[in-house]
């Protein structure tokens, strides 16, 4: 549905998220006409750029990042006559009375702020949002993950914000949510019965997450370095899917029954203690080697030569302490310059409880539903069937498919245009309440604790292949395999 007419203020304007994210979904939004005309995006950051230096950067990034078909140029035009910039400084004060003075021109809008930048400037931002006069009922302020270093900046962070800013008008993004796949996970479980009633610990034997990229740390090292695989992914993504994997049914879509359900799981994460982090994780770190085909450096050389323990790969085991999951290890894993980017979930049903085959008919597995987040969105239920001809009775998986793009044949919105509407609507049920964030860090804390306690060598992986094979010892040893479902 459309939405209202905003001002939305971003800051971090000339960053890396705004040119690469946040304006190409506007823009496609705009070009879906599903905000008014009269909306205006206000561009913040610290140079000193005039509207017009402002749109001229905005119209480089979006030739960058769009494909041609769909920068028609009088669309375009449009879009870019609603940019507007305003020189700020995030933790100084210059230019907080121009920028108040601009919202103020429209008092009844409804006013998204965008931060995307450092979280050390998510409080000092909203203070002074406050102290001008610029937080209105119709405000809505936008946080960027990662909130926070860990949980006390976590805290920190959510408390200085909550000073000023009821939880209600506090959007805590993280882009996963938006993901079309991601909310497919709450259509499968909650309006499938058939699959809500296997979902359960008598039925399934153990359940997978691979979060796979391609790319390495590129240009922000400076960043990736200090985060690490743990928090950068697992903190936030991966803990997310797996709420929704693992919740019970809220009593409805309201943000609040959602979320509610969601910390359940959180609080229910069987803790790793520091001594236990080392056993119950594999780091890894990736050297140079290929992927497609092309050589790509090493992780140090990345970073410009310098040595670094940090984990740019992370596979761990966890179990969810409720009656639902007790005894079912969810094993999740990322990296950064694996094989592919591709994201899935593998739940892994039990086998049968007798087997009445022969032995030979060889190929028995079992049933397997895959979720695939990206690329190629869809779902693959894997049951056995016997292969047709003579010659005996031979088992083998065959999937039950389906490929969202073949089914829908439409262009799959990015997340940021799902959520940034969200914003405007002011709908928070895929952004995450700040009970949720801390619970999250405070579940992770004890592993990182138990890393800086022991530092080790992360364990080193060639770019190209699928991480240390310490990760892969870790599930065989539960008698169990990584599962990969592209071939
Ligand atoms: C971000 C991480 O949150 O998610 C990045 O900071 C990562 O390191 C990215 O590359 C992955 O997102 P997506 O949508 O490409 O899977």
């Amino acid at each position: 549905l459309p939405v209202a007419s905003f001002d939305c203020t971003v800051f971090g304007a000339t960053g890396d998220l705004t040119m690469r994210k946040l304006l190409p979904a506007l823009y496609h939004r705009h070009r879906d006409r599903q905000f008014p005309d009269t909306s205006r995006i206000i561009g913040a950051a610290r140079g000193q750029l005039d509207d017009d230096g402002f749109r001229r950067q905005a119209e480089a990034a979006l030739r960058q990042h769009l494909p041609a078909d769909a920068l028609e140029a009088a669309t375009l035009q449009e879009f870019l006559a609603q940019l507007h910039y305003r020189p700020i400084e995030g933790s100084g004060e210059g230019g907080w009375e121009t920028l108040a003075a601009t919202l103020a021109e429209r008092p009844g809008q409804v006013r998204p702020f965008y931060l995307a930048t450092s979280p050390e400037l998510y409080g000092p931002i909203c203070q002074r949002l406050a102290r001008h006069g610029a937080l209105s009922p119709q405000a809505r302020v936008v946080l960027e993950k990662p909130i926070g270093h860990d949980l006390t900046s976590a805290r920190d962070i959510n408390r200085a914000v909550g000073e000023v800013l009821p939880e209600a008008q506090t959007f805590r993004i993280d882009h996963y949510l938006g993901k079309e796949t991601v909310q497919n996970l709450m259509a499968l479980r909650f309006a499938n019965p058939i699959f809500e009633r296997l979902w359960h610990a008598d039925m399934i034997d153990h359940v997978q997450i691979t979060v796979a990229e391609e790319v390495g740390i590129g240009g922000r090292g400076g960043y990736y370095d200090r985060a690490g695989a743990l928090r950068d992914m697992v903190q936030n993504h991966m803990l997310q899917l797996l709420c929704l994997l693992a919740m019970e049914s809220p009593i409805s879509l309201d943000p609040d029954a959602v979320r509610d359900e969601k910390v359940k799981v959180l609080r229910a994460l069987k803790p790793i203690a520091p001594h236990e982090a080392h056993l119950a994780t594999v780091r890894g770190q990736y050297t140079a080697g290929a992927i497609a085909g092309q050589p790509v450096p090493g992780y140090r050389q990345d970073l410009g030569g310098e040595a670094s323990l940090t984990e740019s790969f992370v596979a761990l085991k966890l179990q969810i302490n409720s009656w639902r999951w007790a005894g079912v290890p969810f094993y999740l894993r990322t990296g950064k310059r694996l094989p592919r980017k591709v994201s899935e979930i593998i739940i892994e049903f039990r086998t049968p409880p007798f087997s009445i085959f022969p032995r030979e008919a060889v190929g028995m597995q079992p049933n397997r539903l895959l979720i695939r987040l990206q690329p190629e969105e869809g779902m693959r239920l894997e049951m056995m069937t016997k292969e047709p001809g003579p010659g005996g009775l031979h088992l083998r998986p065959t999937g039950l498919d389906i490929s969202f793009e073949k089914t829908f044949g439409q262009r799959y919105p990015d997340a940021y245009e799902r959520l940034l509407m969200d914003v405007v609507r002011g709908n928070t049920t895929l952004f995450m309440r700040r009970d949720e964030v801390e619970m999250a860090w405070q579940w992770v804390e004890p592993i990182l604790q138990g890393w800086t306690d022991r530092p080790e060598t992360p364990r080193p992986y060639a770019a190209g292949s699928w991480g240390p094979t310490a990760a892969i010892a870790m599930i065989e040893r539960d008698g169990r395999t990584w599962y990969e479902s592209l071939e």
